[in-house]
């Protein structure tokens, strides 16, 4: 992937919400530590997967990216246009190439509206602030087309999402994010409310919109086993960090950090023989809440490998050849430590 222009890119994001104290006056008392610091990239016509439990900020991480949180700290260049410091205008017409598909297509859509209405909300939105000259007719079109092209039958352009199965209403969620003409969509977790059967249908059709479109992708899941074909690339994300990331076959082939020996452990092989033997890695608790600044490795007291010197410092995220990245002790050399 490394020819390809770099589309979207993360550096040193950190988004810290304040804890604060205080009936009238209000008193910063601590901080959620929901993204600390991190950086990647998305090439274009690249997927890159995000992958990590529940509560380790991956949802922060694309909110923010999408500009719908002010980051603490960090920038987020889109095609070279740093977002954070963007003005207002340049966030909306930025956008435009930028949007999102959330988990629940039943909570993310207005009940009131009609399925057409849905999706072509964003083209009336952009054509009322002036940015985009498309008369009321070609909006009509636009979203027929729109529909058909997502699998969906146009007679159904006045009914109301409570009428569509899960599967429809999350292709309404894609035909909305792609209305616009988007260079990248960012995916958080599309498919974990859809039933399995149809969680492959959605991804075979964003698939298939990445061929045709030369999309890009920021997908997120908690399960490695949703994100394992879709990705060029994968990034594992623990308690607001990324652990490792690599080429997508590279990480299944050669986990390197023991989060991602373990989340992979939990991936189910369609072999009988192989699923017998296979070695299983029981993580015991949560996520810890990320409320304290850490001075130890983020994942440590979790860890079924940790040493003495993981307790002491932070491990940098080092590359170990060819784009696999490790913030692991394990694998960093003896002169680094
Ligand atoms: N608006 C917010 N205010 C305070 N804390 C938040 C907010 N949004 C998320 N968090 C916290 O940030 C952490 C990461 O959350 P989130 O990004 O939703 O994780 P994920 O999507 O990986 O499940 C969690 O501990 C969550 O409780
Ligand atoms: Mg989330």
């Amino acid at each position: 992937m490394e020819n390809k222009k770099t589309l979207l890119e993360v550096k040193d994001l950190q988004m810290h919400f304040p804890i604060e104290s205080g009936v009238i006056i209000k008193k910063k008392v601590g901080a959620i530590r929901a993204v600390d610091g991190i950086s990647f990239e998305v090439g274009e016509g690249e997927t890159l997967g995000l992958v990590g439990e529940s509560g380790c900020g991956k949802s922060t991480t694309a909110r923010c990216v999408a500009q719908l949180h002010k980051p603490t700290a960090g920038s987020v260049f889109l095609e070279g246009n740093n977002l954070c410091t963007a003005s207002k205008e340049d966030i909306l017409r930025a956008r435009m190439d930028m949007q999102m598909v959330f988990q629940d297509p039943y909570a993310s859509l207005n009940p009131r509206m009609t399925a057409g209405n849905i999706i072509a909300e964003p083209l009336q939105i952009f054509k009322k602030r002036g940015v985009l000259n498309i008369g009321q007719k070609e909006i009509v079109e636009k979203v027929e087309g729109l529909m058909e092209k997502v699998g969906l039958s146009r007679f159904f352009r006045n009914r109301y999402p409570h009428e569509f199965s899960g599967g429809q209403r999350q292709r309404i969620g894609v035909a909305r994010a792609l209305a616009l003409g988007p260079k990248i969509i960012l995916a958080d977790e599309p498919v974990s409310a859809l039933d399995v059967s149809i969680q492959s249908q959605i991804l075979n059709l964003l698939a298939d919109f990445q061929q045709e479109l030369n999309l890009s992708y920021l997908f997120i899941a908690h399960d490695l086993a949703v994100i394992q074909h879709i990705s060029d690339r994968i990034a594992v994300m623990y308690l607001g960090k990324i652990m490792e990331t690599a080429d997508s076959l590279d990480l299944y082939k050669h986990p390197l950090h023991p989060y991602t020996e373990a989340l992979l452990s939990a991936v189910p092989i369609p072999d009988p023989e192989i699923e017998r033997n296979r070695h299983r890695i029981i993580l015991t608790g949560d996520v810890p809440s990320p409320d304290t600044e850490r001075h130890s490795c983020y994942f440590y007291d979790r860890c079924p490998k940790k040493m003495d010197k993981c307790a002491k410092s932070v491990p940098a995220l080092v590359d170990m050849g060819g784009g696999h990245k490790v913030a692991c002790f394990l694998h960093h050399a003896v002169s680094e430590s």
